[in-house]
């Protein structure tokens, strides 16, 4: 079987990242894609992981390039092209520059590669990957964004380390956007099949809820001059995974909905199913009142900043 293709437009921290662990699972070879003034920058990682594959043990061949005809023939593309907050921003700041950039790489990709697969990432991501789909005019499985896998990490991780049981057993689920009216669904949140309503006091619960809700903005605050970069590149790493490797995995993505949980033609956090075909179903389920109403708040946030991209 022919070797998979996953393209990753933008080498910057992110997209590093994204070619390491591409590699080391061996999903394919990969190409690290950027703008011209970074060419040697992405040559250059692309090298220097050709440089790992003899400890490592992969075969995956890594190239860097800024010449959009590299980038036919690819399966599955990560799109991290944009800038990344600095302090004091929020993602939604980072709209007029990265909307630029959005629409610039769809038209490339429909081009190029009008089958592919598309994972976006950049931010402010509902509105990126909203921008994504408009100017590409891909089908609406072809394309998903990258948000509540990690919003639903950083809860997990959270509540392992304050149970100080493993990572490993805890599942959590985060809905909605990417941004601070995210809703991390507690009431669904278990340890190894336990309630985790059982296992934390409600007011500390609501302490690690609005904790996950700012986690970005946390890591960008002691930065300084960027933002999260391993846990977003893994993240995304597991959603190629499923799709190149047909898992049907449900993940939490910013996909389409046309009706579901009540949403029409927006891109939000819902549970997602992606294997071959891509979104290959939405998974609804009965949310409770509170659930609802706090749906319908980050749902306004997003229509508002998709309201701004003027598509
Ligand atoms: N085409 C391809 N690459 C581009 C383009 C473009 N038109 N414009 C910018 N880039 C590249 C930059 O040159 C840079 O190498 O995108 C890369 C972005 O990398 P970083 O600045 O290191 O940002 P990163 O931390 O990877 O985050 C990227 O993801 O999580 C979001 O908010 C984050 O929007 C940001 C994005």
């Amino acid at each position: 079987m022919a070797r998979k293709k996953i393209t990753l437009i933008g080498g910057g921290q992110i997209g590093g990242n994204l070619a390491l662990l591409a590699a080391q699972k061996e999903l394919g070879d990969v190409v690290i894609f950027d703008i011209p003034q970074s060419e040697g920058m992405v040559k250059g990682k692309a090298l220097d992981l050709m440089q790992l594959g003899p400890h490592e043990g992969y075969d995956s061949n890594i190239t860097g390039s800024a010449d959009w005809n590299d980038v036919k023939g690819t399966d599955v593309f990560i799109i991290t092209a944009g800038i990344p907050r600095k302090p004091g921003m929020n993602r939604e700041d980072l709209l007029e520059i990265n909307l630029g950039i959005m629409k610039d790489v769809a038209k490339n990709i429909k081009v190029n590669a009008p089958d592919a697969f598309v994972i976006v990432i950049s931010n402010p991501l509902d509105a990126m990957v909203y921008a994504f789909h408009k100017v590409s005019g891909f089908k609406k499985n072809q394309v998903v964004g990258m948000a509540g896998a990690l919003d639903s990490g950083r809860f997990r991780a959270f509540i392992a380390m304050e149970t100080g049981y493993s990572v490993q057993d805890v599942t959590c689920m985060v809905l909605g956007g990417h941004g601070d009216t995210m809703v991390p669904i507690s009431r669904l949140a278990t340890v190894g099949g336990v309630p985790v309503t059982d296992l934390i006091q409600p007011e500390r619960l609501k302490e690690i809820e609005d904790r996950t809700r700012v986690a970005g903005g946390e890591i960008v605050k002691l930065f300084g001059n960027g933002s999260a970069f391993y846990a977003p590149a893994q993240s995304a790493i597991e959603m190629a995974e499923s799709f190149l490797r047909d898992k049907k995995r449900v993940i939490p993505c910013a996909s389409l909905c046309e009706g579901e949980f009540g949403i029409n033609g927006y891109f939000i956090g819902v549970p997602t199913v992606i294997g071959s075909g891509g979104v290959e179903k939405i998974l609804e389920f009965t949310l409770d009142d509170n659930e609802k109403n706090e749906l319908k708040k980050t749902l306004t946030a997003v229509k508002h900043t998709v309201a701004e991209t003027g598509l």
